[in-house]
């Protein structure tokens, strides 16, 4: 695919987006987000942030560093900081956002944070093993095996001896084993080589093709937008952008505005 078109076609004239305020309330999507509003203490981070998502869709959520994907992430997952103060979650007919971070992980959110979080002293599957004390469980470790054949490798290792492509994907593994409708994803190529991400990538289209619906929050944002089907870009806690991936990809001014790629 050719990724960047070496043009300087036109300017960049800012979108409307009126066209998709309220779509979450008016028309509910699988999974989508309304008006959400979080803060750290006094700090107004996430600014009214809406998107929907599709079953079985890949979403890549955007934007420079500081703009606020994390913050959303942890808003979506009921996490209490930052502490969401407006808006509503809607997951396949059910309302995340009266619901506690427990709560939402038992209807299907799960988060996959940026440091990963393998629990230290406990081996490949007793991280998995572990994961799925908490009903109702998901995948099998026999399934995620099969999808992941070098945790099945290394099932007897110390998790946080693994690799950081493996580990990377010991905590997507221990997410599917969860009864997992949503998959969040912070950074997952993060730190890790081409080759790595490559086999990340091919493993989340086959969750895909699962029916799992995943938003991925990457800086790699060429290669998230490779792998996304739809994008929405954040700056400063707002939406600028909610599109195709490929639209993206062909509008090098966006990229350059908010994406300084
Ligand atoms: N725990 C925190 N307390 C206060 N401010 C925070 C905290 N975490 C992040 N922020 C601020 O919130 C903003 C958005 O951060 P974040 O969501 O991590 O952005 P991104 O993931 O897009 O890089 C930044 O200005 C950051 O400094
Ligand atoms: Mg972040």
């Amino acid at each position: 695919m050719t990724l960047v078109e070496e043009t300087t076609s036109g300017k960049y004239e800012k979108p409307d987006f009126s066209k998709y305020e309220n779509k979450a309330a008016t028309a509910p999507a699988y999974f989508s987000v309304h008006d959400l509003h979080a803060y750290y203490g006094e700090s107004y981070i996430v600014q009214g942030v809406s998107f929907t998502v599709h079953e079985g869709e890949i979403l890549a959520l955007l934007g420079r560093n500081g703009a606020g994907k994390t913050s959303t992430l942890r808003a979506i997952a009921r996490l209490e900081s930052p502490q969401a103060t407006h808006g509503e979650i809607w997951l396949d007919h059910q309302h995340l956002h009266s619901m506690s971070s427990h709560e939402a992980a038992k209807a299907g959110i799960q988060l996959v944070p940026e440091d990963r979080r393998i629990i230290p002293g406990l081996t490949v599957e007793e991280n998995l093993q572990l994961a799925q004390i908490i009903e109702p469980v998901g995948w099998s470790l026999d399934r995620v095996y099969e999808l992941f054949p070098r945790l099945g490798e290394r099932r007897k290792q110390e998790g946080v001896t693994l690799s950081g492509g493996e580990q990377q994907m010991l905590a997507i593994a221990r997410a599917l084993v969860r009864d997992i409708k949503v998959l969040l994803l912070d950074e997952p190529y993060e730190g890790l080589a081409p080759v790595i991400v490559d086999e990340i990538e091919k493993t989340l289209n086959i969750i895909k093709q699962q029916g799992i619906t995943t938003v991925i929050v990457e800086q790699n944002a060429i290669r998230a937008l490779m792998l996304a089907d739809r994008a929405v870009i954040l700056d400063t806690g707002t939406v600028v952008f909610d599109g195709t991936a490929q639209e993206v990809l062909d509008n090098e001014a966006l990229r350059a505005e908010y994406l300084a790629i």
